[in-house]
């Protein structure tokens, strides 16, 4: 099963009052694939994602699912075809996490359709899948960064659309629940087609899962493609403005981007090799 669903910006700027954040974008979101996006704070990922999903209307321009404006379409069928978790999304106060991430359900219901079987299934799968089924009945307030992140994610799994966009789905999350979240991601990718589209800093693991990387800088694209071709240290220069070695990841294949600060390199940046001019130790 693969979904056929196109999501594409065409000629998309967006912006806030007088600020423009994103200029004349096109892209493209490959359907059925994974799609991370990277850039430098304050570029305009989260900007970008809102307009994807309606939050922020286009200033010029337009982001078409399937060939129509999103920004034409009824609330419920975008929410059923295409989900958003916000990189700091705020719980009703007080709710618990049964509850959350049965509101993932919520475009499934009509007018009068009570809540199914089907709904029941649902979200004990999210639950099960970000490992948060034992949280069921806690208040998501009391939960540690982490876990409430695993219960927005389960939120967003829930609500079972063929698109699921995530603004850095893996913050607040310990090396092995980031891992553990990107594999889950893959799982639905490989097992459903569901498209993913998400935001992620840790370049290295945008690389190693993203079968198609976008990287951003100051709302322009900058390029967009297969990581290896989109994850060089010329890349790494014009987007964070910062010196890097890119390498062969020996466990994946993929790029691995090295950076090159200041201190605890052995050669420095800008240094040429063996010139001996490391200075004190
Ligand atoms: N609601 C808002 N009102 C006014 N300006 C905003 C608003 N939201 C974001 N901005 C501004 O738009 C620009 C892009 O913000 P955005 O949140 O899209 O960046 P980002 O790439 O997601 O950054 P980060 O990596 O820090 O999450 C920033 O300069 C920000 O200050
Ligand atoms: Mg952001």
């Amino acid at each position: 099963m693969t979904t056929t669903h196109t999501l594409a910006a065409e000629k998309l700027t967006l912006g806030y009052g007088e600020r423009t954040v994103i200029e004349d974008l096109d892209l493209v979101v490959p359907p059925g694939r994974i799609t991370a996006i990277v850039g430098a704070n304050a570029c305009g990922k989260s900007t970008l994602l809102r307009a994807m999903t309606r939050l922020l209307a286009p200033r010029s321009g337009q982001v078409l699912l399937d060939g129509k404006a999103v920004h034409r379409l009824p609330a419920k069928e975008l929410a059923r075809t295409l989900g958003l978790l916000p990189q700091s999304p705020i719980a009703p106060e007080g709710i618990t996490v049964a509850d959350l991430v049965g509101r993932g359900r919520n475009p499934h219901q009509g007018v009068f359709s009570r809540w199914s079987r089907e709904d029941d299934a649902a979200v004990a799968a999210a639950l099960e899948a970000t490992q948060t089924t034992e949280l069921a009945d806690r208040a998501v307030d009391e939960l540690s960064g982490g876990q409430r992140q695993r219960v927005w994610i389960a939120m967003a799994l829930a609500q079972q659309t063929d698109l699921l966009l995530l603004d850095e789905p893996t913050t607040f999350l310990d090396v092995s629940h980031q891992i553990e979240v990107l594999d889950l991601l893959t799982d639905l990718n490989r097992a459903r087609g569901t498209t993913i589209v998400m935001v992620l800093h840790d370049l290295n693991l945008a690389a190693r899962y993203a079968d198609h990387l976008v990287a951003l800088t100051e709302g322009q694209l900058h390029a967009a493609g297969s990581p290896s071709d989109v994850l060089t240290e010329e890349c790494v220069r014009v987007v964070f403005g910062l010196d890097s070695r890119v390498v062969v990841d020996p466990t994946s294949g993929r790029p691995l981007m090295l950076p090159l600060g200041r201190h605890h390199v052995r050669e420095p940046a800008g240094a040429s090799a063996g010139d001996g001019a490391a200075g004190p130790a």
